[in-house]
């Protein structure tokens, strides 16, 4: 494999050195170019850029192949839950026992929000945008524990596990404080007995006098969800994670950012947006052909959503694996899903359509994940806070990465300015 690559400038040749990963993914050094050259990459939206080498996840989208330090995430579907992945993701190592029990401990210990971090969630209106709320109390999380959040990369890493805890434990006890504020519910306190989803359900439905009852078989489809989340290499929230982070941002503030990328419908918002594109075939008694149409004219507010991914060409494994959860979960819950009958039918009939085959859109993993919620009870406005208590292992261990990395660089892209050239000030009475 070539060890140098060479890029010619009019007639001079400029030596780049070549990069190759684990897995055999080559990439070329470019950053030295400008020095040498004066010229940049120009990548826009980073497609074709690798931002930073990582230890975490690997994902080659042409072959629908997703791995979590190395193991393949079907075996992770398959074996393990939720708090075991997010460890592995986190560790780099599957736990051992006593790894695996203090781990627990630890979430189980820190998994209650501050009573004064209530009142911050109460200023919100009980309409506010789920996901504005869950960044903002993850924002004000270095508020309440300075200690764990200095700014300072050797102190923060010191009590990483603590605050790694701490992050996914109170992420999704803020996720279910938001559900019930929404609703005009008392919040109900986490329960240290109970594993991270029933802890979590018990959150989101208890009743006074009337503790949830855990059901087996919705903490295991809650389970799947969150573990599908767990990281997905270098995606929008991951990035922007990482970059705050490179500029030694603490943990949560990093994360908070990450959680504000995620909330965009074309990343963890798009599975709200599936589930009301599905209510809305349903609710005009279409069976999805319109919709298909529509879809076709190129126009991006008629996507398809559920449909295409920035990396996976030829198919999701999330997608796969979820999808066929679909069938298992409403079955053993008993449950008739209208939703599930349109999305099977739509992916049926835009799997045999030229257009998408040919553009190679496949489902993704939002397009069946909105049903398992559905089936599990969060409502649709949720949804994208749920994907957010999946996806926090994630930003945890890529912010580890950054903050761990000797060498590291504050990521400061660069751009190819095309505004106006240079001009004079001109006062405002001559402006015309
Ligand atoms: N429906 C219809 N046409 C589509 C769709 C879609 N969902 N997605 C892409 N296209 C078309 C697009 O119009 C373009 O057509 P043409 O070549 O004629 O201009 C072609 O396919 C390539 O599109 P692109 O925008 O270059 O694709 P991308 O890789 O930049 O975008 C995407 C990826 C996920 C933003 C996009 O497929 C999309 O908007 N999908 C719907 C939203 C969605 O489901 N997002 C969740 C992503 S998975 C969760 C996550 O990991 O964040």
């Amino acid at each position: 494999m070539a060890t140098t690559a060479s890029l010619k400038i009019d007639d001079k040749d400029y030596p780049l050195p070549v990069m190759v990963g684990t897995e055999g993914e080559k990439a070329i050094d470019t950053r030295a170019l400008r020095a040498a050259t004066g010229y940049i990459a120009y990548d826009q939206g980073y497609g074709n850029t690798g931002s930073c080498e990582s230890q975490i996840t690997y994902l080659d989208g042409d072959n629908g192949i997703l791995r979590h330090r190395g193991i393949p995430i079907e075996q992770l579907a398959h074996y393990s839950d939720f708090v075991e992945t997010a460890y592995l993701v986190i560790y780099g190592e599957l736990p051992n026992q006593t790894q695996r029990k203090e781990f627990g401990l630890r979430l189980r210990k820190n998994a209650a929000v501050e009573m004064q971090m209530q009142k911050i969630l109460e200023g919100f209106p009980t309409n506010a945008s789920p996901m504005a709320m869950l960044s903002a109390m993850v924002a004000a999380l270095p508020a309440y524990h300075p200690e764990l959040a200095t700014n300072d990369f050797q102190k923060d890493l010191k009590n990483f596990d603590l605050a790694a805890a701490m992050a996914i434990s109170k992420i999704r006890t803020i996720v279910a404080m938001i559900y019930r504020y929404q609703k005009g519910l008392p919040f109900v306190f986490p329960k240290q007995e109970l594993p991270f989803c029933d802890n979590f359900l018990h959150m989101m439905f208890s009743e006074p006098y009337q503790d949830y009852q855990p059901v087996p078989e919705v903490s295991k489809a809650l389970n799947l969800l969150l573990l599908l989340h767990a990281d997905h290499e270098q995606n929008c929230s991951t990035s922007t994670t990482r970059m705050v982070g490179s500029s030694a941002a603490n943990l949560f503030t990093s994360m908070s950012a990450g959680i504000c990328a995620l909330s965009g419908p074309l990343h963890g918002g798009a599975n709200v947006a599936v589930m009301q594109m599905l209510q809305s075939i349903h609710d005009e008694g279409d069976d999805g052909t319109r919709f298909i149409a529509a879809a076709k004219s190129g126009s991006k507010s008629n996507r398809l959503m559920g449909f295409g991914h920035a990396v996976y060409k030829n198919f999701d494994p999330r997608a796969r694996i979820i999808g066929d959860a679909c069938d298992t979960v409403l079955a053993k819950l008993g449950i008739d899903d209208p939703l599930l009958r349109i999305a099977k039918n739509l992916e049926q009939a835009a799997l045999k359509d030229d257009y998408f085959v040919s553009r190679k859109l496949y489902p993704n993993v939002d397009f069946y994940s909105g049903i398992i919620m559905r089936a599990v009870g969060i409502p649709m406005n949720m949804f994208t806070t749920m994907f957010a208590i999946g996806r926090a292992p994630g930003y945890i261990a890529n912010w580890k990465e950054v903050a761990s990395n000797p060498k590291g660089r504050i990521y400061r892209p660069r751009q190819i300015y095309v505004g106006a050239t240079k001009r004079d000030y001109v006062p405002i009475a001559l402006r015309g």
